[in-house]
C-alpha cells in the first residue's frame, strides 16, 4: 500500500489496536490501518436488455488510515463501490486489494471471513435488534463472529459516548444514539476499515454532526473510514473526496486541511 494521504497520519507507535484514544493527544493520529486499491473494477447487474453497469471501470486508491467521503447522484454506484470494497458483493471484473489482501475472485465463504476480520459496516437505518439492549446488540456480534472480546463491549459503548445507555433498548434511544450503537457494533471486531453508507441520512443536523465526529475519532485511531453521502457539505471533513458518476470515478480530491464535524450543515 502507498503512503498516507497528506502525511498527516501515523504519528504513534503502531502498537495501538482497537478504537480508544489511549495515550494520544487531541489531533494526534494512531498508526494507519486498512487502505484499499481498486483497479479496473466493474460490477454489472443483470444481462442483455436489463444490464446495468453499476461500476464501470473504477481505479481508486484509498490510503491506510484515510477518511474518504464518496459523493455522487442517486444510482451512480456509491453503495456498490462501498459493497465491493467491503466484500459484501463480488466485483464482476478487476482487482480489489483491501488491507493488503486481494479479495476479488474469492468464494463467498472466504469473503465472509475477510469481512469478519477486517471490515465494519454502518448503514443509514441502524439495523439494531429491537429486543436486545445496546450492550447486547454489540455483544451479539462478538458471539456470532467469534472475533473480539465481549468484555470490551462497555469500552466500545463508552468510546461512542453511550456508557450510560448500555442497558437501554433501541426504542429507548434517540436516532443518533441508535446510530452510535451501530458504530460500536461495527467496532466490535476491531476492523481496519469502517464503511458507512449514508450514516447521517436519517438524522437531524446536530445528531448527524455527532455521528460524523464519532467517525472522525475512529479515523484518528488509525482506521480507514469511507462515508457515502448525498450531502456535499460532509466532504469538507474528509482528507479524500471521491465523486462517482455513472459507475465511474469522476474525480478524486485531496483535502489538506479537513474541517471539524461542526462545519458540516444540511
Ligand atoms: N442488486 C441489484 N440488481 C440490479 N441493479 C442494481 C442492484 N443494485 C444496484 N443496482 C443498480 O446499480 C446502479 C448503482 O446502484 P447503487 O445502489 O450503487 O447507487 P447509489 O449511488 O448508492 O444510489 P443512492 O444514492 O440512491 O443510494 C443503479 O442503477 C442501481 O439500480
Ligand atoms: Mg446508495
Amino acid at each position: 500500500m502507498g503512503t498516507t494521504v497528506n502525511g498527516r497520519h501515523g504519528s504513534t507507535t503502531g502498537k495501538e489496536t482497537a478504537g480508544g484514544g489511549a495515550g494520544r493527544r487531541p489531533g494526534e493520529h494512531a498508526a494507519p490501518r486498512g487502505g484499499a486499491r481498486l483497479t479496473g473494477v466493474r460490477k454489472t447487474y443483470g444481462a442483455g436488455d436489463t444490464e446495468v453497469h453499476a461500476l464501470d471501470g473504477v481505479d481508486l486508491e484509498l490510503a491506510p488510515g484515510s477518511f474518504t467521503v464518496v459523493l455522487g447522484p442517486s444510482g451512480s454506484g456509491k453503495t456498490t463501490l462501498l459493497n465491493v470494497i467491503g466484500g459484501i458483493e463480488q466485483a464482476t471484473a478487476g482487482s480489489i486489494e483491501v488491507a493488503g489482501q486481494e479479495i476479488s475472485g474469492r468464494s463467498p465463504v472466504d469473503l465472509a471471513g475477510f469481512r469478519r476480520d477486517h471490515v465494519g459496516f454502518v448503514f443509514q437505518f441502524f439495523n439494531l435488534v429491537p429486543t436486545l439492549t445496546a450492550r447486547e446488540n454489540v455483544e451479539i456480534i462478538v458471539e456470532l463472529t467469534g472475533v473480539g472480546d465481549a468484555r470490551r463491549v462497555p469500552d466500545l459503548l463508552a468510546e461512542v459516548g453511550l456508557a450510560d445507555r448500555a442497558d437501554h433498548f433501541p426504542a429507548q434511544l434517540s436516532g443518533g444514539q441508535q446510530q452510535r450503537v451501530a458504530i460500536a457494533r461495527a467496532l466490535a471486531t476491531d476492523p481496519d476499515l469502517l464503511l458507512a453508507d449514508e450514516p447521517t441520512g436519517a438524522l437531524d443536523l446536530t445528531t448527524g454532526r455527532q455521528i460524523l465526529g464519532a467517525l472522525l475519532e475512529l479515523h484518528r485511531a488509525g482506521r480507514t473510514v469511507v462515508v457515502v453521502t448525498h450531502n456535499a457539505s460532509v466532504a469538507q471533513i474528509a482528507d479524500t473526496v471521491v465523486t462517482v458518476v455513472d459507475g465511474k470515478v469522476q474525480s478524486v480530491e485531496r483535502n489538506a486541511e479537513p474541517a471539524a464535524a461542526e462545519a458540516v450543515s444540511w
